[in-house]
């Protein structure tokens, strides 16, 4: 098939990956009729507009709780044979992931911890899926990639649906979208509310890792966490001996694209900081 494939061809390749993809959630280890593997899906077939409204009402699915959430259809190679249950939660959080690149390049730095990313997109999300699936059907014999998944969520709205309190270690926001416009900054996914939904979730200790191209959006998140009271800067020095800025930095496909554009990207990360101690 070209290049140039049109919607019919876009859609009938991605109900086929549907077929597979709602299989695979429920298996441990999935058999291709042919080959026992699945192909890297292609970008082209999974082409989306760049932005959704986060105030929409998408028809979102997400559990009332995270106890209702089917954590074990995600992460099927970490559920315990004798207890049929989940061996971990999840501790890592890539928000809004796009394309995935840093789920992939993380999964192996943290072999043990499970990591989602979550996205608004739903092509977007079903790409991530699908090179989820393939990756880990690629690599059978490690068992690799069964420590990330990706769902489709709105972290506006619905992200104390899927983690308790103090629930994650690390929680990423790179290349965010930066909304440009004024009126438009209330979508940011980076706003005085959201951060306190942020530090609910993240444990003490827990690390916000940002990082954007855009000077006027780096400044916003940096005014932000600096203004909330449960975050604490972490210094350069700090910054250059942490694995995960440096996979933060060039792992996604975004910040692989300003790369590519020598543009700058800025670094801005957080701890979590205990509660304040209140005296009565
Ligand atoms: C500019 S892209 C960056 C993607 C990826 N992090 C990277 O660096 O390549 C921002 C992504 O965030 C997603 N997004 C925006 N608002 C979101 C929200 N409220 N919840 C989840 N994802 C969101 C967008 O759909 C988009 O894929």
């Amino acid at each position: 098939m070209g290049s140039n494939c049109n919607a019919t061809q876009r859609k009938q390749y991605r109900d086929e990956r549907d077929s597979k993809r709602s299989a695979l959630k429920h298996v441990q280890f999935p058999e291709n009729e042919k080959t026992g593997q699945f192909d890297l899906p292609k970008k082209k077939f999974y082409r989306q507009r760049a932005h959704s409204n986060p105030f929409s009402d998408h028809k979102l699915e997400y559990p009332s709780c995270p106890n209702d959430m089917d954590w074990k259809k995600l992460y099927p190679g970490f559920i315990d044979p004798e207890t049929n249950e989940l061996t971990s939660k999840v501790t890592i959080a890539d928000i809004g992931c796009g394309f995935g690149g840093l789920l992939i390049d993380l999964s192996p730095e943290f072999p043990q911890n499970l990591i989602l990313g979550m996205e608004i997109r739903v092509q977007v999300t079903n790409y991530v899926e699908d090179r989820i699936i393939a990756l880990r059907s690629q690599n059978k014999d490690t068992k690799a990639y069964q420590n990330i998944s990706v769902l489709r969520g709105n972290a506006m709205k619905f992200l104390p649906n899927f983690f308790e309190k103090s629930q994650l270690e690390k929680i990423f926001f790179c290349f965010p979208d930066p909304h440009f416009k004024q009126r438009k900054h209330k979508a940011r996914i980076v706003t005085n509310t959201l951060l306190s939904e942020y530090a609910y979730v993240l444990k003490e200790g827990g690390i916000v890792y940002t990082i954007t191209d855009v000077l006027d959006l780096h400044e916003w998140m940096v005014k932000h966490l600096e203004e909330h009271p449960l975050f604490e800067r972490l210094d350069k020095e700090w910054e250059s001996q942490d694995k995960c800025v440096q996979i933060m930095t060039n792992a996604t496909e975004e910040g692989q694209k300003v790369e590519r554009k020598k543009g700058a990207k800025y670094i801005a990360c957080y701890r979590r900081v205990s509660n304040p101690v209140i005296i009565v």
